[in-house]
């Protein structure tokens, strides 16, 4: 067990955190959790520089606070908010964050599926700033991945995303670690839970109406349920895989689009009494050097790879020149595994850091 007066003097990892939703909710107890494991194998100690959100203000504590620490708090943001500072703007936000030293910064804001913002310029200013980022959230992945990563090498920091496709399934970290040069060909998948969820419902017996209610009711649906229906959600999701996997430069709006809105529940639940029910497919492959990417709804027979997408499952099948075809499956996700993606992502890029430093000092000749 690692001493808490020993961890004390271990290195601070000052994170700032912008959005207090309920992805931040659940990352800070699991980052807190983990603090003993990264003081012994990251050896570095979690602490707390920031939080913000859009209603409640951002707050920067000049010492920061051990994440164990604020995660015992009932609401850390209002512990923040009375022992830190107020700043009056994102920019004052991120300039008092690199002051007091913070090197992480964690964009956990709301969605904008028009455009991405202001989720992208807030990642923008942190990289700017010399600090990795890890984001949850779609729209500035899928709208600015590539001019972000350039912004990050540039600045030799790291901007990373695990969670914003497939909640913390090891799905980037899996291609960019295990399978460098792999020659990923295709994919086919399945991304959006609430299309699974009400399609199963409907094939149940359910009505439309009555299947959204139920899945608004346990919390997968939104207030709105046709951005995920109409399949926006899913070509966001299946921009940033095709850009990632496939080295494409796509936009949401490159990515052919139709939902399950226009299936009667007739056809919904023949297709599931033949065998082969229908499911909101995203796909995309690369031929004679485009790169092809759509959503819509396709017959699942049973002995394809995604035929185990019920509920709210997702599925993705892989196509590799290397290794065949890789299936990864996400039973039921909830927001624990979101929360791990972050601390994935937070582990990955400390073991980064920690790789870079003895070939630092090799090449200025220092000893180790
Ligand atoms: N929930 C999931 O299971 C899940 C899974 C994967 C990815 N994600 C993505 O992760 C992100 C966070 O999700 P969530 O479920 O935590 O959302 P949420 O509960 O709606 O929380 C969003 C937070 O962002 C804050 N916010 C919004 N705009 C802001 C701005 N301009 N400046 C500062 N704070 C701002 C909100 O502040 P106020 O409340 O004060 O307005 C709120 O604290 C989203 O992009 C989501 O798509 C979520």
């Amino acid at each position: 067990m690692y001493e808490t007066s020993l961890s004390a003097l271990l290195p601070p990892l000052r994170i700032l955190i912008l959005g207090n939703g309920h992805v931040a909710q659940a990352f800070l107890p699991l980052l807190a959790s983990r603090s003993e494991w990264l003081g012994r194998e990251s050896g570095i100690r979690p602490v707390i520089t920031g939080i913000g959100s859009r209603s409640r203000g951002l707050y920067i504590h000049l010492d920061g606070i051990d994440a164990d620490l604020l995660a015992r708090e009932q609401d850390p943001l209002r512990w923040l908010s009375s022992a830190g500072t107020r700043v009056e703007n994102f920019e004052a936000f991120i300039q008092a964050g690199k002051r007091a030293g913070a090197s992480l910064f964690i964009e956990l804001t709301t969605l904008n599926p028009q455009d991405g913002q202001p989720a992208i310029r807030h990642i923008r200013k942190a990289l700017e700033a010399g600090m990795n980022v890890i984001t949850a959230n779609k729209g500035p992945v899928a709208y600015a991945q590539g001019e972000l990563q350039s912004l990050a090498r540039r600045h030799d920091v790291q901007f990373r995303f695990e969670s914003a496709v497939m909640d913390g399934l090891p799905l980037i970290n899996m291609a960019e670690f295990t399978l460098p040069a792999v020659g990923v060909q295709s994919f086919k998948a399945m991304l959006n839970s609430t299309s699974t969820l009400v399609l199963h419902m409907i094939e149940q017996g359910y009505s439309r109406d009555e299947a959204i209610l139920k899945a608004q009711q346990i919390g997968v649906a939104e207030a709105d349920p046709w951005y995920d229906l109409d399949g926006w959600d899913a070509v966001m999701k299946t921009t940033i895989l095709a850009n990632t996997l496939l080295e494409g430069k796509l936009t949401p709006q490159m990515v052919e689009r139709e939902g399950i809105r226009d299936l009667t529940s007739d056809e919904i639940c023949a297709a599931a009494l033949a065998g082969s029910p229908y499911r909101l497919v995203s796909q995309a492959h690369c031929k004679h050097g485009v790169l092809f990417a759509e959503v819509r709804p396709r017959r699942i027979s049973s002995d394809d790879t995604l035929h185990m997408g019920k509920g709210t499952t997702g599925v993705i099948s892989i196509e590799t020149e290397a290794m065949g075809t890789i299936t990864l499956v996400e039973h039921e996700p909830a927001l624990m595994q979101t929360a791990y993606g972050i601390l994935s992502d937070l582990i990955t890029i400390q073991r980064q850091r920690n790789l870079m430093r003895p070939t630092i000092r090799r090449s200025y000749g220092l000893r180790s």
